[in-house]
C-alpha cells in the first residue's frame, strides 16, 4: 500500500538557514544523507504515489548474531536464514534479552533503555560485545557493538565492516528495528513522557535526524533553565538561545507531525485489510491547531512564547512550552473512544495495530522492511487472531523476531518461521 507524502504544506518559503521540511526529506535518507531505493531520484510524492512502486519492500535480515557477556548469555551464537525467528523458552531463560541485543542495533540503549552497565553479564570481565552479519539496506554488511568497562567514556562503540562508525546514526543505513513488547502495555494509560518517547521512536525510524535534533533542543533548553534559574535576565544572550530552541523545537514537532500524517494515511488506507482496532492519532500541548502555518510564523510564535514566560518559567524552574510537552492522543477509532478508556484487550490490540501500520509505513518509505522485534505479542490471542497476525506480520515483507513460552502457539507460521529454544543461557534449534 503507497504511502503518499504530504503536501510540503511545512515548506519554509523564506530561504531561511535551517530545512523545514525535516521528515519529508530525510524520511528516504540514510544517516549521512544518502537516498535509499525507494526515493531514488526523487523525494516527492509522486514517486511514491505511483503504482509501480506498490510491490513489496525489500527484505533486511540478520543471518548471524553473536552475543558476548551479555545479560545472562555468556557467549551464544545463532545463525539464521530469512525467515522469521520464534524463540521459545521458561520465563527467565533469555528470550527478551536476545531481542534486547537485536535492538542494539539501532541508535539508543535498546528496548529496555537499559544502562549498559547492567546489560553486562554480572561477573562478566569485561563488557558485553554483539556480532551480527545481515542482509542490510546496502548489501551484506557485519556489525559489532558493545561496550569495554576499562573504557571510562562508557559510551557504545560500533563497527561497521570492520571500521569503527562515527556515530550509532549509522546503523540506520542498514537496518531499521522496531519493537513491542509487554512492558508498553501501558502506554495510554501512562504518564505522557511514555508516549512521547514512543512518539520519537517512530519518528527516528523514519527520520534518524529526529534524535539529534531532540538532544540539541533539549541542551538549549537545559542552558536556557540555567541562566534563568540564576537570574542572569540577560536579553541578547536569552533570545539567542530561545531562538535555537525555537528552530529545534518546531523542527522536532513538524517531523512529529509529518510522520502521524503519513501513519495516519497509512491506516486509513489499509483498514478494510487488518483485524486490529485502527487508532487516530493526535498531537496536543504545543502549539495545537497551528501547524497549518508556514513553519517560520511557528518559530516566530514559539520564540514569542519564550520571551513572554521568561519569569513564570524562573520561578517555575523549568521551561513550560514546548515539544518537550506534547503528548500523543490515541482513539480507538471504530469505537470512537479514547485509548486509555478502551479494555486491555483493546489498548493491545490497538498497540499492534499501530506498530504494524508503522512497520509497513517504514518499508514503503524506505524500500526495505524493517526488522520487527515482537515480545510476547501471540500471548493472550485465540487461535483464530493468531493466525490472522502471522499472515499480516509476514506481508510486511521483513524478518520478524517472535518470543512465546510455548512453541504450538507459533503453529500457524509453518514453515514462514525457523524456531530455537533458549534454555539456561544458550540457544538451540528446534
Ligand atoms: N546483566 C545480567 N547478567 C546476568 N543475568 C541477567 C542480567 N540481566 C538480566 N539477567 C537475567 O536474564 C534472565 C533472562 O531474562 P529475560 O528477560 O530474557 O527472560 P525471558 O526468557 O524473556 O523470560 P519471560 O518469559 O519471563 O519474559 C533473567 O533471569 C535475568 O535475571
Ligand atoms: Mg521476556
Amino acid at each position: 500500500m503507497p504511502a503518499a507524502l504530504p503536501e510540503g504544506r511545512f515548506s519554509r518559503s523564506d530561504g531561511g538557514s535551517h530545512d523545514f521540511r525535516p521528515a519529508l526529506q530525510s524520511a528516504v535518507m540514510g544517516s549521512s544523507g544518502k537516498i535509499l531505493a525507494l526515493a531514488a531520484g526523487s523525494a516527492y510524492p509522486s514517486a511514491i504515489d505511483d503504482e509501480s512502486e506498490r510491490s513489496m519492500p525489500n527484505k533486511v535480515f540478520i543471518s548471524r548474531l553473536k552475543l558476548t557477556d551479555f545479560r545472562n548469555y555468556a557467549a551464544a551464537a545463532l545463525a539464521l536464514d530469512e525467515r522469521h525467528v520464534v524463540l521459545t523458552g521458561d520465563n527467565g531463560a533469555g528470550k527478551t534479552n536476545l531481542m534486547e541485543a537485536v535492538s542494539l542495533l539501532s541508535p539508543g540503549r535498546g528496548l529496555r533503555r537499559a544502562a549498559y552497565a547492567d546489560i553486562t553479564r554480572v561477573h562478566a570481565p569485561g563488557g558485553f560485545s554483539i556480532f551480527t552479519e545481515l542482509e542490510g539496506m546496502e548489501g551484506l554488511v557485519e556489525i559489532g557493538t558493545g561496550i569495554d568497562t576499562s573504557d571510562e567514556t562508557a559510551a557504545r562503540r560500533l563497527r561497521i565492516n570492520g571500521t569503527p562508525a562515527r556515530t550509532v546514526d549509522e546503523l540506520t543505513d542498514h537496518l531499521r528495528v522496531l519493537w513491542l513488547t509487554p512492558a508498553m502495555d501501558g502506554l495510554f494509560t501512562g504518564g505522557s513522557s511514555e508516549r512521547r518517547r514512543f512518539l520519537d521512536r517512530l519518528v527516528l525510524s523514519l527520520d534518524p535526524a529526529h534524535g539529534r535534533r531532540a538532544s540539541d533542543f533539549e541542551r538549549a533548553m537545559r542552558s536556557r533553565n540555567k541562566l534563568l534559574s540564576e537570574g542572569r535576565f540577560d536579553p541578547s544572550w536569552l533570545t539567542g538561545i530561545e531562538e535555537q530552541m525555537a528552530s529545534l523545537g518546531i523542527a522536532m514537532a513538524i517531523a512529529r507531525q509529518e510522520m502521524l500524517g503519513l501513519l495516519s494515511r497509512l491506516i486509513a488506507e489499509t483498514r478494510e485489510t487488518t483485524p486490529f482496532p485502527s487508532a487516530a492519532l493526535e498531537l496536543s500541548g504545543f502549539l495545537d491547531g497551528q501547524f497549518d502555518r508556514p513553519a517560520v510564523d511557528l518559530e516566530d510564535a514559539y520564540s514569542d512564547m519564550l520571551r513572554e514566560g521568561r519569569y513564570r518559567d524562573a520561578a517555575a524552574g523549568r521551561t513550560l512550552d514546548g515539544p518537550h510537552r506534547a503528548d500523543l492522543l490515541v482513539r480507538h477509532r471504530e469505537k470512537d473512544m479514547e485509548a486509555e478508556r478502551c479494555s486491555t484487550g483493546e489498548q493491545k490490540a490497538l498497540l499492534v495495530g499501530l506498530i504494524l501500520a508503522h512497520a509497513r509505513l517504514v518499508g514503503n518509505l524506505t524500500g526495505h522492511a524493517p526488522v520487527l522485534l515482537l515480545d510476547e505479542i501471540a500471548a493472550h490471542l485465540d487461535e483464530g487472531r493468531r493466525a490472522a497476525l502471522f499472515d499480516l506480520i509476514d506481508g510486511l515483507g521483513g524478518q520478524s523476531f517472535m518470543t512465546g513460552t510455548d512453541k504450538a502457539m507459533f503453529s500457524a507460521l509453518g514453515e514462514r518461521a525457523q524456531s530455537f529454544t533458549v534454555a539456561h543461557g544458550g540457544i538451540t534449534k528446534s
